[in-house]
């Protein structure tokens, strides 16, 4: 079973500036609801019980955001507002499963992930990109069947445009194990588009084992002097890890461009 889940929070979130000069993008409404709280949401339908997120001193502001009782209290108290209440009541319950890790200059995901090597209990656990929405079908829930029936990491996966590969890790493939699940063969960090393996991209959701904190450990700047997941899974997948990529059914939504983010508010309002 897949109990626990990681979110990397400690990003500047550059590509939404202005938006996020002050505030955090995970926080940002999307119709009206904070970002992060579809993740949570995917989480918790998924089975997750434990959630850790990598912030940093300059991202407090999520915390705070779980955190803000005295605020609520004097609120709910002066004003009988039942909505009110409720919101809270969803933010305590959100918080019963979360816990904070730190990672205070932001090095890269590869970097945010090995912060949170004492508290994985599990051989093998989630972690979701808060920048990917998947909407529709729960993706998490997608991913740990097919955890659960090839005894892999999974990874997500969805087809996208020849000329964007170089903002993705990109898959290569050779066996198909069934109708929406095939073996990746290696996996490259944002390839120049002339020279990608494919145009089958990583999408923000993975299941990994345990094992990659070993890999993380001495993992080597790459692409833009970041230390890159990808970079590490690619070392494993060559020394025989088995790692599976499943094409998700769900509708994604970049919410970490300017553009995708504001489709994405149109996009929820109309399912
Ligand atoms: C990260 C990963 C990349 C993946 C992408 C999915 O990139 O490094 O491999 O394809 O998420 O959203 P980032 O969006 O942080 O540039």
């Amino acid at each position: 079973m897949i109990k626990q889940a990681i979110i990397p929070l400690a990003g500047l979130g550059t590509r939404l500036l202005p938006l996020t000069s002050v505030f955090a993008k995970e926080l940002l409404p999307i119709n009206g609801k904070p970002g992060i709280e579809y993740i949570l949401d995917e989480c918790i339908d998924a089975g997750i019980k434990e959630i850790i997120f990598i912030i940093s001193k300059k991202k407090e502001i999520v915390k705070k955001y779980f955190y803000n009782d005295k605020f609520y209290k004097k609120i709910i108290k002066n004003k009988k507002d039942s909505r009110i209440l409720k919101e809270y009541k969803k933010i305590l319950k959100y918080r019963k499963k979360i816990k904070f890790v730190y990672q205070n200059s932001p090095k890269g995901t590869g970097d945010a992930v090995l912060k949170t090597q004492n508290y994985i209990k599990d051989n093998f656990f989630l972690m979701l990109l808060p920048d990917d929405l998947i909407m529709k079908i729960n993706c998490s829930k997608a991913m740990i069947k097919v955890h659960n029936k090839y005894k892999s990491s999974v990874m997500a996966s969805m087809v996208v445009n020849k000329k964007t590969v170089n903002r993705w890790g990109i898959y290569s493939s050779k066996k198909k194990l069934d109708k929406n699940n095939f073996l990746i063969s290696d996996v490259v960090e944002k390839p120049d588009v002339n020279k990608s393996p494919s145009n089958n991209a990583v999408i923000g959701r993975y299941i990994l084992s345990k094992e990659i904190f070993k890999v993380l450990k001495n993992q080597k700047k790459g692409k833009g002097g970041e230390i890159h997941i990808t970079d590490s899974i690619k070392k494993m997948i060559l020394n025989g890890s088995k790692y599976v990529g499943h094409k998700f059914s769900g509708k994604y939504l970049d919410c970490g461009s300017m553009n995708g983010y504001i489709n994405s508010s149109l996009e929820i309002s109309k399912i």
